[in-house]
Formats: C-alpha cells, sequence, structure tokens
C-alpha cells in the first residue's frame, strides 16, 4: 500500500427493500425546514414522491420543494437553488434521486451560507474547501452508478462556459445518510440503466489502472468488477431480478467512496474527457465513458502492460497459455473482452453517437483536463488522436 492514508466515511447506508421507510426516523435527527429536491418528475411516476411526502408529514417537518433538477445539472439551477434555500431557511436538505440531484445537492449545501463569494469560482475553478458550514443532506438513491450516495463528489455544468466541473468536498459534505432500495431502480429506463452500470466499471477502472505494486485494494476492485459484469448480465435480461440489481447498487456505492483508492494513485483521465463530451453535448455521463473507454485504453495499454495482462486475466478470465503467455496479445484479448461485453449490454461504442462533430471536436480537447496518475499522461495531440479514433 502506498503513502500513509487516513480512511472515514461519515454516510450511514440503509439498504433494502423498503428501506424508505426507515426515512421518518432518521428525519428526527435534523431541523425542521426542509428542502426536497428532486428531478424531472420520475419520483411522482413511480409513487415515491408520495412516500417521501407522507414520512415528512409524519416527522413534521416544514417542506419547501425544488423541483426540476436536470441530469448534469447547471450553475443557473444551482444559483436559483442558493436563493430558494436561503429565503426558507433551510436546515435540512432532502435529496431524491440519482447522481445528478445527489451532486446538486452538495452544491447547495456548501453554498447557501457563503457570504460574498461566488461557489463556481470558488469550489469548481479554484477547488477551495468550505468554510461556511454545510447545510446536512440525507439522499434515497433512485438511479445507480455515480456512488454521489456516500462521496464528496458535485459535479455542475457551466453552459455558458462550456465546462463541466467535479467538486469533491471533504467528508464534512458527504450525505448523512443514504437510502438505498434497489427496488426503486426497476423503473430506470434501460439507456440509463447501462450507462449508470459502465460509470460504475469506469470509477473502478480509473483506480484500478494505475501502479504496478501488489496492493489489496486492487484485490477488491477485481472482485467488484466480476460482480458487476456478472450481475449486469443478469440485469439487462431482466431489470427486476432483485438479486442483480441490488449486487449492481452495493458495487457502486462501494466503487466510488474513496476505499479502493487507497493506497493507490488513480488515473481519472476517462472522465476528463468524458466531463469535457458531456459538457459540450450534454450527452449521458456513463455514455460519454463508454464511448472514449476502448480508445483510451488500447492507447495507454503498453504503458502498465503487466497491470492490463492481469485484468484479463483475473476480469476477463482469459487464458494466457491460449496466447503462448505473450503479455500484449493477452492484455489485448482483455480489452476485446470487455468491448465485447461493453456491445452485449447495449453502450454507446462511438462519441459521433453522442454529438460530437469534426467541428466541436476542438472544444471538447479544450474543455479537457490531462492528469498525470494513470500510466500515461496524455498532451493535447494524443487527445485529438484517441478523441478522432472514438468517432
Ligand atoms: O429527473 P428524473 O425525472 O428523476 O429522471 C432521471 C434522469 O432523467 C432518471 N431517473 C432517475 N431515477 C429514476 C429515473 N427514471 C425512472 N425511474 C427512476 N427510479 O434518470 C435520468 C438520469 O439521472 P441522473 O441523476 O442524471 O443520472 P446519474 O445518477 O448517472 O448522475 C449523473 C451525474 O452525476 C455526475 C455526472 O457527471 C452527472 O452530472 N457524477 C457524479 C459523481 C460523483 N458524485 O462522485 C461521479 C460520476 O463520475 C459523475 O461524474
Ligand atoms: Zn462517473
Amino acid at each position: 500500500m502506498r503513502g500513509n492514508f487516513e480512511y472515514y466515511n461519515p454516510t450511514k447506508l440503509i439498504f433494502g427493500e423498503n428501506s424508505v421507510n426507515k426515512l421518518k426516523d432518521e428525519l428526527a435527527n435534523y431541523g425542521t425546514n426542509i428542502l426536497l429536491v428532486y428531478g424531472g418528475g420520475s419520483i411522482k411516476k413511480t409513487g415515491l414522491y408520495d412516500k417521501v411526502m407522507n414520512a415528512l408529514n409524519e416527522a413534521n417537518k416544514k417542506v419547501t420543494e425544488l423541483p426540476g433538477v436536470m441530469p448534469n445539472p447547471t450553475l443557473e439551477k444551482l444559483y436559483e437553488g442558493i436563493q430558494v434555500a436561503r429565503e426558507n431557511k433551510i436546515e435540512f436538505i432532502l435529496a431524491v434521486g440519482g447522481g445528478s440531484v445527489i451532486d446538486y445537492c452538495k452544491g447547495l449545501a456548501a453554498s447557501i451560507n457563503l457570504k460574498g463569494e461566488d461557489p463556481w469560482k470558488k469550489y469548481y475553478l479554484d477547488m477551495q474547501e468550505a468554510d461556511c458550514e454545510c447545510v446536512p443532506i440525507g439522499s434515497i438513491l433512485t438511479m445507480v452508478g455515480t456512488g454521489s450516495e456516500m462521496n464528496g463528489g458535485s459535479v455542475i455544468t457551466n453552459t455558458e462556459q462550456k465546462l463541466k466541473i467535479g467538486k469533491v468536498f471533504g467528508a464534512y459534505n458527504f450525505p448523512k445518510f443514504a437510502i438505498l432500495d434497489p427496488t426503486l431502480t426497476y423503473t430506470v429506463p434501460r439507456y440509463q440503466m447501462v450507462a449508470g452500470i459502465f460509470d460504475i466499471m469506469s470509477h473502478i477502472m480509473e483506480q484500478y489502472f494505475s501502479d504496478n505494486d501488489d496492493t489489496a485494494s486492487d484485490y477488491i476492485m477485481e472482485g467488484l468488477m466480476r460482480g458487476l459484469i456478472s450481475a449486469s448480465r443478469v440485469a439487462i435480461k431482466n431489470p427486476q431480478d432483485y438479486d442483480a440489481r441490488s449486487n449492481i447498487m452495493w458495487i457502486a456505492t462501494w466503487a466510488l467512496n474513496t476505499l479502493v483508492s487507497k493506497g493507490k494513485t488513480e488515473d481519472w483521465e476517462v472522465h476528463m474527457i468524458g466531463q469535457a463530451i458531456g459538457a459540450v453535448t450534454n450527452a449521458t455521463h456513463g455514455m460519454t465513458l463508454s464511448a472514449v473507454s476502448i480508445p483510451y485504453y488500447e492507447y495507454v495499454m503498453p504503458f502498465g502492460l503487466l497491470k492490463f495482462k492481469r485484468f484479463a486475466e483475473v476480469v476477463w478470465g482469459v487464458e494466457s497459455y491460449r496466447f503462448n503467455n505473450d503479455a500484449t496479445l493477452v492484455a489485448k484479448e482483455g480489452l476485446r473482452c470487455m468491448s465485447d461485453w461493453m456491445k452485449e449490454i447495449g453502450l454507446v461504442m462511438r462519441i459521433s453517437d453522442l454529438g460530437v462533430t469534426p467541428s466541436n471536436l476542438d472544444d471538447v480537447v479544450n474543455a479537457t483536463f490531462l492528469l498525470n496518475g494513470g500510466y500515461k499522461k496524455l498532451n493535447k495531440d494524443e487527445l485529438l488522436d484517441i478523441l478522432k479514433r472514438a468517432m
């Protein structure tokens, strides 16, 4: 394990069918004025909204609603939320939705008591920590993938500047609790479900493909990836398979709650490219990752060859003797298996299918942050080359 580290995660997980019934008890720990934040209305169609409102009423809360948080939440929407929260003297934020809603609530939580500073500049451009009191957040997760339910990630899109930036807040701004009922994810549209599955896979790969030493975190990640691949194959055939959906939900949470990054450096370049594509096209997050992953990993594979060989053998069951133990051939076979699986579950494999065109390729390059934690730091020409291969 590299370096010295501390691990602290304060989010309480309440997992399983009907776990929403525990909401009322959790609410008892917080103030009266609640901001209920949700997305475009799926929670009303599924009946979850009524259950949440009943719990809030039974707990004698005064509720202000903030609906309409869009996928890839915008800075404009954040400013709106700050005003609503201040006007209503909000003491607790209840986020009901997917990563977009929960991410948004973290940005909000850190901005309500912020005086005289702009949250976009302070948190997203300058990456500062919050030095004002953050309003506590609780979450009910309805769409699985981001891990936002148990981390400090908050990704906001500035449509004017064409930038989509993720701020990672410290444990002081993690959700206090996360209610995880796998059955709430049954209604997620198939496109979103598979995008979420690949988001999870990508989170794990971003942390797996770095370093060459022997690290317990890598063994944990191999187990998570194998579990995810297996469950995904069941879930695409039967989205209402409880075992599959509950495994996917649990794996998503552990993939990005900072546990598996411990003792490692991390890559995150695929996410930087994906966020740039998101900023330019507003495409679904998980699909922006799937569409660049194969060209990206093919490109960096020679620089981390032995890890890619191990990935092929352990995660995809590639038998090295069939390739005369040739590391390059084994590693390539691993990526081929991954590509087959991605097509099997219905992921987008080309950025041109997401709205990237030759005329906005430069915008994507300019919006991409180039990082140093993976096997190869890209320069802009290499990035452009990878993007062209992904078209
Ligand atoms: O808005 P509603 O009507 O609720 O519909 C949503 C939305 O259209 C729908 N949905 C969610 N739950 C549903 C449902 N539809 C039917 N039944 C349900 N139970 O799904 C759509 C997508 O939701 P969204 O929250 O946008 O998806 P996701 O969870 O993938 O979140 C994506 C955002 O999270 C950021 C992404 O960049 C993106 O902005 N990320 C956050 C991270 C973090 N906090 O650590 C890390 C990730 O890498 C990611 O960047
Ligand atoms: Zn992601």
